[in-house]
């Protein structure tokens, strides 16, 4: 044992100058991708003659062997981390080759799990919250990803820079700030290993459980009519449909101040509207509470076709005389103006408007008319 690990060491020694591209020999496969504890076996093969050749490895070693032209190097099950292992082969009369294979011992994590920091419960809309994700036992920690999904979109990525053979424990932790539109959204961590193009190498990716939660947020009342005429005695439907969570308690108010609960449940109500006024929505939560109203015009529905003809006709009727008497005004009015624009100006110019509107404007004009006088 003693005696080939001094071997391996020499054989190491010599190499170091010499290991170049035009050693005649070939490795294969060049590089491997094993997962820790899986079988592992590599061909190494020389074109030429030599004196002998083997494998220097941490785990099952190939002593130096002469007479054969290629020498595997196999484990049954590979259990060292940093395995490093090289082929060699031995000439005469030339420097030793040495060949180094590319194996990437793995480990895809034991567990990768989810949670929150520091916080257990419903969630409240507009606050920050950490979610953590664990990974335990993974290797190599360079090559490994953490990605996070909301739904079945990438939220966000953790890469690990550094370098490590062994296993190590990694956390992630993703920053959210939940709204309403994230009720029940399902969050979950995926720990990929990224171990080269080739899809045999990419082992498969593990997944933390999904966590959901409900966001809790203030009331919200929708839009809705803000004015409705009704006939008296009949019924009216008022929608105060409120948005919340937990679901809100709403109430009705009429005019007079009368509260009417509702179940918690229940989005609308149909009032009997016998008087107007203002009805008032109100709704609220622990987090908050809103308002809308709505006014309602009660009309007397009997009255309303027998009211408004003769209502309309003397409107008319107010409205003609009103008429006449402004026209009788205005003629008035312009003759008095007539007689002042006589040595002035142009009778056509003189704004009727002005004359009928105020007095300020008459003395104004009058003024005017003053003025070109002294000229
Ligand atoms: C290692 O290999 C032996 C047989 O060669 C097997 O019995 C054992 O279960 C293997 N160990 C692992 C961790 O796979
Ligand atoms: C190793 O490679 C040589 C050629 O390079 C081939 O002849 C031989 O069969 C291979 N051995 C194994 C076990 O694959
Ligand atoms: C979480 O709570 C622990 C103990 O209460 C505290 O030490 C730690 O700093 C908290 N972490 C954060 C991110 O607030
Ligand atoms: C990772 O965490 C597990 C469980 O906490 C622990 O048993 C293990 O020793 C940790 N591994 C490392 C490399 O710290
Ligand atoms: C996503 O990750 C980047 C880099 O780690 C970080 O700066 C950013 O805040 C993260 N975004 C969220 C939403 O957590
Ligand atoms: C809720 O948050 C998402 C992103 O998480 C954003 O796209 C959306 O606009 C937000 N909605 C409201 C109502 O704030
Ligand atoms: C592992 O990651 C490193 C750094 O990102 C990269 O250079 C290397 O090619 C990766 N290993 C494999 C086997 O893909
Ligand atoms: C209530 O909603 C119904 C249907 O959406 C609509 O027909 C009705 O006009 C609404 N009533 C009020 C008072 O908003
Ligand atoms: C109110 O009605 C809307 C649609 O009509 C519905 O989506 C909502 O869940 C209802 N809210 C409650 C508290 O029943």
């Amino acid at each position: 044992m003693k005696f080939k690990k001094l071997l391996g060491f020499f054989v190491l020694l010599l190499c170091v100058s010499v290991e170049a591209d035009d050693c005649p020999m070939k490795i294969d496969p060049p590089a491997v991708v094993v997962k820790y504890g899986d079988p592992v076996s590599v061909n190494c093969t020389v074109f030429t003659e030599h004196v002998g050749m083997g494998w220097v490895a941490k785990q099952n070693p190939v002593p130096n062997q002469p007479g054969v032209q290629f020498l595997l190097w196999t484990v049954e099950n590979l259990t060292v981390w940093d395995i490093n292992p090289q082929c060699f082969a031995n000439f005469k009369g030339v420097p030793q080759c040495l060949r180094k294979v590319s194996v990437t011992v793995y480990n895809t994590p034991d567990s990768v799990s989810i949670r929150f920091e520091n916080h257990t419960g419903p969630l409240v809309e507009g606050r920050q919250y950490r979610l953590v994700c664990e990974v335990q036992n993974v290797a190599p920690v360079q090559n490994l990803t953490v990605k996070w999904y909301k739904g079945t979109e990438v939220v966000n990525i953790t890469l690990y820079p550094g370098e490590s053979k062994t296993p190590v424990n990694v956390s992630s932790t993703l920053l959210i700030t939940p709204n309403r539109t994230d009720d029940g959204a399902q969050y979950k961590c995926v720990a990929e290993l990224q171990l080269g193009s080739e899809r045999e190498w990419s082992p498969p990716a593990v997944e933390s459980e999904a966590l959901s939660f409900p966001v809790h947020y203030p009331p919200v009342i929708s839009e809705g009519d803000k004015n409705v005429i009704v006939d008296q005695g009949s019924m009216v439907s008022l929608n105060c449909t409120v948005q919340g969570n937990p679901s809100p308690l709403f109430q009705w108010t009429s005019p007079s101040g009368n509260v009417d609960f509702l179940t918690p449940k229940k989005n609308n109500s149909i009032i009997s509207a016998d008087s107007s006024g203002v009805y008032t929505c109100s709704a609220s939560n622990y987090l908050g509470s809103t308002t809308r109203t709505v006014s309602i015009t009660v009309v007397k529905k009997d009255y309303t076709i027998f009211a408004v003809i003769p209502v309309a006709i003397l409107f008319l009727l107010i409205a003609f005389i009103l008429f006449l008497m402004k026209r009788k005004r205005q003629y008035g009015n312009y003759s008095v103006s007539k007689r002042h624009s006589e040595h002035t100006v142009n009778p056509n110019s003189i704004p009727m408007q002005c004359l009928i509107s105020n007095g300020a404007h008459q003395s104004l004009q009058k003024s005017t008319a003053d003025t070109e006088d002294q000229d």
